[in-house]
Parts: structure tokens; sequence; C-alpha cells
């Protein structure tokens, strides 16, 4: 029986891999209250055969707790091993888990999990059910795309969630052939909330703070979820604008802490580098080829150093 959901805000930030490991989601959830962000998730974490161990699980869930939930996001297709990896994450605090019905990648596909499941609602709800019925009283959501090759199928997948037992369903409003595409039909969410009775959560085309309310105003979603708009700007959830400083003081902090936390500098720089593709807050990157400059940097120092100085801090890293 589904059950309260943990969030204060109807607003959450997406589940993004290789974007919203732990250092970043903590940076987001510190600069944006409970009632402005609503909650988060891990990166999906794949499970083949075997259940996955709590040292894994708490990797992804990382070293921080804040008010807001950081749900734990799973993709698999062993019934028997999504359940039991499920419940090791609720035993080891994970306050929400997630079920992964969109991923769109090849790798994905060719092990028949993520979005190769909107094919085939029959098993979405033999997967939700396991997870259900091992750990009732967990708050259970899972997230689907609008369909796979075409839209036509979206309220049997909505209704497959909702069967196995999930609390909530979350719609990436594209299909799994649109990919991630510029365009969004939120008219695809309006059907959703009308095909099912658990609280619907929206995603897809969130560009600006004001989106958050329009989006539940216009489909009857419960919840809003953001993906790119986040990594352009992590304060859409509080609609803040900030000072280039400010921005620039995010991107070092985010830096110092995958170093903090043993990234290598060259890792970190990657990872740093894959926020910037994406930038827009505090005017920090004010035209495509400042951008460029940024990205062909290939000294941790020299990025590093540059941000550092924008958001107003000694230069070097020794000075510090
Ligand atoms: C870089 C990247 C990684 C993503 N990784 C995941 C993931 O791990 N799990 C998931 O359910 N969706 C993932 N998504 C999809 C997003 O959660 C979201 O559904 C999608 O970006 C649409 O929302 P948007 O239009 O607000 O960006 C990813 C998207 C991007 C851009």
């Amino acid at each position: 029986m589904a059950g309260a959901l943990p969030f204060r805000s109807p607003a959450l930030l997406a589940p993004m891999e290789g974007v919203t490991d732990p250092a970043f989601r903590d940076l987001v959830l510190a600069r944006n209250p409970p009632e402005a962000l609503g909650g988060a998730f891990t990166e999906f974490v794949r499970v083949v055969r075997e259940p996955l161990p709590a040292k894994t699980l708490l990797g992804h869930l990382g070293p921080h707790r804040f008010p807001q939930p950081v749900g734990l996001q799973i993709m698999g297709t062993s019934p028997e091993a999504i359940a039991r990896t499920a419940r090791e994450a609720a035993r080891v605090g994970a306050p929400l888990i997630d079920l992964n019905f969109g991923c769109p990648s090849k790798r994905a596909l060719r092990g028949c999990a993520g979005s190769a499941l909107l094919d085939d609602p029959g098993k979405i709800e033999v997967l939700v059910r396991s997870i259900a019925q091992e750990i009732p009283e967990h708050p259970l959501s899972a997230k689907i795309r609008a369909g796979g090759e075409d839209d036509t199928r979206l309220e049997e997948i909505a209704q497959a969630v909702e069967a196995g037992g999930a609390w909530l369903l979350t719609v990436h409003c594209r299909t799994r052939k649109e990919a991630y595409r510029d365009t969004a039909d939120w008219e695809r969410l309006r059907r959703a909330v009308r095909a099912v009775s658990i609280p619907v959560c929206g995603n897809g085309g969130v560009e600006a703070h004001g989106d958050l309310a329009r989006l539940r105003e216009e489909t009857g979603c419960r919840y809003v979820m953001v993906g790119r708009a986040a990594l352009r700007d992590p304060w859409i959830f509080s609609g803040r604008r900030v000072t280039r400083a400010e921005a620039a003081r995010f991107l070092v902090e985010y830096f110092e802490t995958l170093l903090s936390r043993g990234s290598t500098a060259a890792k970190a720089l990657g990872r740093l580098k894959q926020l910037i593709g994406y930038w827009e807050a505090g005017g920090l990157v004010p035209d495509e080829a400042w951008r460029t400059r940024w990205l062909r940097l290939q000294e941790p120092e020299a990025l590093f150093g540059e941000l550092r100085g924008l958001a107003g801090l000694a230069l070097t890293l020794e000075a510090r």
C-alpha cells in the first residue's frame, strides 16, 4: 500500500549518471532549502545477477545526509537481485528506492534493462512488485519514459508501475526514440496523471524556475523533476539569481569536494568540465568561445586557478 512520500517540496533533482554524484548533489542540496528542493536521486546503480553490497550502495548515497531525501536508483532485470539490493539499500539508510525504466543507453538495451523494458509492461510490473513485496513499508518509485518507439502504451506502462505497488510514478515525457530531443510534450504527463491514482512526478523540458509551477498547473502532476536545467543553474529550485562569484564558488567547491573524496586531479577536472559544458548560472560563461576555451584547458590548476580568481578566492591550490 502506497504511503506518504518524504518530500517537503514538490521539486526534485533528477538522477543523472556521470553528473549527480554525491559531491554535486551535496552542493545542490546545501544551496536549495527543503522547501524549494524536495529531494534528489543517485545516478542509476546497475544490478546484474547478484544483489549489490552495502559498500557500493553507501558509495552512491555519499557521506552526508540532508533534510531532503536522496532516492537510490536501481536498474536491473532480475526480480530477486533488485529486491535484495533494495532491502539492503533500505537497511543502510536509503530513504527511497527508485527503479529505472528510462535509460536509453546501448548497454542498458543490450541487457534488456532501463528503457528496453518499456516494451514489456508485464515485466515492469513484476520488477516493481518484487521490491514492493520485499520492503512493503518503504517508499518506492519508478521512473519511466512516455514509451519506447512511440507513446501509444503510456497508460499501460504507467498502470503497470501502479499495479506493481510503487508509491510514486515519475514520467520523463520523451519516448526512448526521442532520447533527449529539445521538445517535450507535457500532454503525455496529463495522460499519465489520468491513468493512475498514485502521485505522478512530471519530468522533461523544465527550463526555468517558473516552469516548476507551470508544469504542475498544466498537467496535474504533484511533483516535478528537473534534469539538465539544474546543471545549467543549480539554484533553479529556489529561483535565486546568483552572482558570478557565487557561481564560480560552486564550481571551486565541486572540484575541491571531489579531490577531498579521493578523486585524482585529472578525474575531477573531467567531471568539472562535464558540468561546465552545461553551466549558465551567474553569467559565468559569457559566450560559447569562453566555454570552449575552458573545456580545452588541460591542466587542472589552470581552470581551477581561473575559477578561484572569479570566486574572489586566492589564486592557487597552495595558497589555501
Ligand atoms: C547526463 C545525463 C544522465 C542521465 N542519467 C540518468 C540516470 O542515471 N537515471 C535516470 O533515470 N535518468 C537519467 N537521465 C535522464 C534525466 O533524469 C531526465 O529524465 C532527462 O534529462 C529529462 O529531463 P530534462 O529535460 O529536465 O533534462 C540522465 C540525463 C542526462 C542528461
